[in-house]
């Protein structure tokens, strides 16, 4: 469904039939909540509170990657906008597009621009700023499951397709291989995609940026448990969990957890469920993966895409790639 109303400068389409984001929460609460352990994957968080909650957290002193990537941004739009041509930029998880400025500016042919997001609200708040700024840009926003199979307008090429925040860290590995290979499928030949990566470094420096001092990470991860009260009726106490946030090394990967602090039982009557929490038991909310050069080469390898340039922030935190369509 698209809505294009006059008072709306942009186009907002919804490719998800009306109870797919209900009957997609049940399914994974359903799954992730009655296995050993229990899990809950991250694109719960993001509904209008999470997605500002998310705003806020990159403006923490701890939270590093937004800054680094932003600074990489600033360093390179003009090569990558060289490099690319494009004149339609598509981005994936595109939140408030608030970096994503650096590349509008330097693509001067550009046509559309396709914010990709879960959250209509972040979609909305992000076209509204956007055209404020720039009056002319054509925004078509998709609220939309990137994991999911994509239907993208038919705007004009050669296509960038973007995905910055180093979200690619929160899909699980097999995740990744198949989100990579829908991303490859995205692309023609002559297209780009322009992946932002956190870097694997000091175990400090990366928990410190998922449990910062000021509690605002440990509000985002409460928050899934919010949405579970809002929209499956379910009774969390979120006073009766704690964030957690640990570093994986053999993984690779900040986990963020919530651990229940005492014997508790919930219900969540939407699905059916009664569940008994020991104390100190968790759940999953999030992984968050670091990456390496040579990791990230051969995922994009392994997909059919081709690592072009790979630049970094001055001090090493973060990267971003620009894959072609290997030849
Ligand atoms: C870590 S934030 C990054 C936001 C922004 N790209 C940035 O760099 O600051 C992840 C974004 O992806 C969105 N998101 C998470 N999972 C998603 C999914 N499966 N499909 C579409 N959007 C998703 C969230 O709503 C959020 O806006």
């Amino acid at each position: 469904m698209t809505t294009n109303d006059p008072a709306t400068p942009f186009d907002v389409t919804r490719t998800l039939p009306a109870d797919a984001t209900g009957a997609a929460l049940r399914a994974d609460v359903l799954h992730g909540l009655t296995r050993t352990p229990r899990t809950l994957p991250p694109k719960w968080f993001y509904d209008a509170r999470g997605s500002e909650l998310f705003d806020e957290i990159t403006t923490l002193p701890e939270y590093y990657p937004t800054r680094a990537e932003r600074e990489i941004l600033l360093a390179r739009a003009a090569e990558i906008a060289a490099a690319c041509g494009a004149r339609t930029l598509v981005e994936l998880g595109s939140g408030s597009s608030d970096k994503t400025r650096h590349l509008l500016d330097a693509l001067p042919d550009l046509a559309a621009y396709v914010p990709v997001d879960v959250s209509e609200s972040a979609l909305r708040g992000a076209a509204t700023a956007l055209l404020a700024e720039r009056p002319g840009l054509g925004i078509h926003a998709l609220v939309a499951d990137f994991t999911r199979a994509l239907v993208l307008p038919a705007t004009p090429g050669p296509r960038l397709v973007a995905f910055l925040g180093g979200t690619i860290g929160n899909l699980l590995p097999e995740e990744r291989t198949a989100f990579l290979a829908a991303v490859r499928g995205m692309l023609a030949p002559g297209d780009f995609f322009l992946l932002g990566t956190d870097l694997v470094k000091d175990e400090g420096v990366l928990v410190a940026a998922y449990d910062d001092a000021a509690g605002v990470t440990a509000a985002f991860n409460k928050n899934v448990l919010t949405v579970m009260n809002r929209e499956l009726d379910a009774d969390f106490d979120p006073d009766a969990f704690e964030h957690v946030a640990v570093w994986d090394a053999r993984a690779e990967w900040i986990e963020m957890r919530l651990r229940s602090t005492r014997t508790q039982a919930v219900k969540i009557p939407a699905v059916d469920l009664a569940l008994e929490f020991a104390a100190g038991e968790e759940v999953r909310t999030e992984v968050s993966a670091k990456f390496r050069r040579d990791g990230v080469t051969e995922e994009l390898r392994s997909a059919g895409l081709e690592l072009t340039h790979w630049w970094t922030d001055e001090a090493g935190r973060f990267a971003l790639s620009l894959a072609a369509v290997a030849g």
